[in-house]
């Protein structure tokens, strides 16, 4: 009999090598990569998967998310949100802290662990919130999550936000030796929204920038990892470039916010409502640059999915948040495709930078003893329709829009989990929860 050498073997795609599109086969053994081979080179395998024509990726490392459950099954649980997930060619979520109950003690925290473990279909990191005193986060945390994250607008535990506790949240991430992310908003919480115009204006640009420069100004002097979650606006990238030094300060943003301006919707129903809001193409293009000269790190999706009701009333009475792990990859490798950015560029963008910004060694490159998440992508022109998504909300400010890439194949740690449309595994029986870092990035 013909010893067999490796697992799986995905034949004769093209794979990026050195920034360049090359016909190879991925070859995986106990679920890592095992080498990458040309034609007739190959080892022997016990599943081969034809990949003629289709490019082999390392999967994306989705670094913001929202999967909901525990008490919010309705928008999003487990079992979809990680579906969804995979069918997108994201291999890795991290998810965040606001569901309900929020992530502000040890036990919610191990229920959504426990929830993960049954649903998952890929790999599921978390993050925490902090308590209103910060002396109550209880420090077995720590090895579980990835970051803490705080929302200033809108704190987890209902109370206010100040500058005092920028501060301690800062000092209690770096005690915790975690990166602290925060959304980048200033605004009052509760206000009520009268109006579009009133919910812009209380979202504004300045808003965004005012915090990003509270943060800034507080993190010069106190020290650690500071990460600000979905830069939506010029000015805010431009403080971010201004202000970087090294991976103290990290950032992240959107493919809504890279895509989509403010002008291009109506209103009249919450298809395009979400936090940050869209806002104009000059904003579009400097997040583009901004990407492109490192000012920002990563594209995160940051799907927050919410009811077909909660979506389709009036802007004003409707939820903030869109679906975004069917898309990112869609949309960003269709600026691949079209030559907006590099091959280098994607890849760092949404697979190795949001590796190296959470400590995820091991993950995010499609390389010899790298863990094999790897995804399959077709090049094919259809349009983003939203009841196809797997996840439970399917109401996309995307809709209509071309794509020319399809995710076909999804393989979480050596285990085909999604093939064309179809899953070959059932929930809870691949992927980590929770991911942990190998090692924890330095914080000072
Ligand atoms: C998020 C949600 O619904 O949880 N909504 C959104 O519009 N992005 C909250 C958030 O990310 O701030
Ligand atoms: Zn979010």
């Amino acid at each position: 009999m013909v010893k067999v050498s490796v697992d799986l073997l995905l034949r004769n795609g093209i794979v990026i090598v050195e920034g360049r599109e090359k016909r190879r086969s991925v070859a995986i053994r106990t679920g890592k990569i095992e080498g990458i081979y040309e034609r007739g080179m190959e080892p022997r395998a016990e599943k081969t998967i034809d990949c003629d024509g289709r490019y082999i990726l390392p999967g994306v490392i989705d670094i913001h998310v929202h999967l909901r459950d525990l008490e919010q099954p309705d928008k999003e649980d487990y079992i979809s949100g990680t579906r969804s997930a995979a069918a997108g060619g994201v291999t890795t979520v991290v998810d965040m802290p606001n569901s309900q109950p929020p992530v502000l003690t040890r036990e919610v925290l191990d229920m959504k662990i426990e929830r993960a473990r049954q649903g998952r279909h890929v790999n599921v990191g978390f993050y925490a919130g902090i308590p209103a005193e910060s002396e109550r986060f209880h420090a077995s945390t720590k090895i579980d999550v990835l970051g803490l994250k705080v929302y200033p607008h809108a704190p987890l535990d209902g109370s206010t936000f100040n500058l005092k506790r920028i501060e301690e949240s800062l000092k209690l991430a770096n005690e915790m030796r975690l990166p602290l992310l925060f959304h980048p908003d200033s605004a009052q919480p509760m206000v009520k929204v009268r109006s579009v115009e009133h919910y812009l204006e209380t979202h504004s640009c300045d808003s965004e920038v005012e915090s990003i420069s509270q943060f800034i100004r507080i993190h010069k002097e106190v020290g650690g990892r500071l990460h600000v979650c979905h830069v939506s606006c010029a000015a805010s990238a431009k403080m971010i470039i201004d202000n970087r030094a090294e991976d103290r300060l990290t950032a992240e943003t959107t493919p809504h916010h890279l895509f989509l301006s403010d002008a291009d919707f109506s209103h009249e129903d919450g298809t395009a409502k979400m936090l940050p809001p869209l806002r104009t193409p000059q904003d579009n293009q400097a997040l583009r640059d901004a990407l492109c000269k490192c000012g920002i790190d990563v594209v995160a999706s940051d799907h927050a999915p919410h009811t077909l009701g909660e979506k389709m009333t009036s802007f004003i009475n409707a939820k903030s948040g869109i679906p975004g792990l069917e898309t990112i990859v869609p949309l960003m490798l269709t600026e691949v495709f079209e030559g907006r950015f590099s091959w280098v560029e994607y890849l760092r963008m949404c697979s190795s930078g949001p590796a190296n910004l959470l400590g995820l060694l091991g993950k995010g490159v499609l390389s010899k003893g790298y863990d094999a998440d790897v995804i399959v992508v077709a090049r094919e022109s259809y349009p983003i329709e939203g009841k196809k998504f797997q996840s439970k909300a399917k109401v996309t400010p995307f809709e209509g829009k071309t794509v020319n890439a399809r995710p076909v194949v999804t393989i979480i740690g050596g285990n085909p989990v999604y093939e064309d449309g179809k899953f070959l595994v059932g929930p809870g029986s691949v992927g980590t929860v929770p991911v942990r870092p190998l090692i924890r990035p330095r914080n000072t």
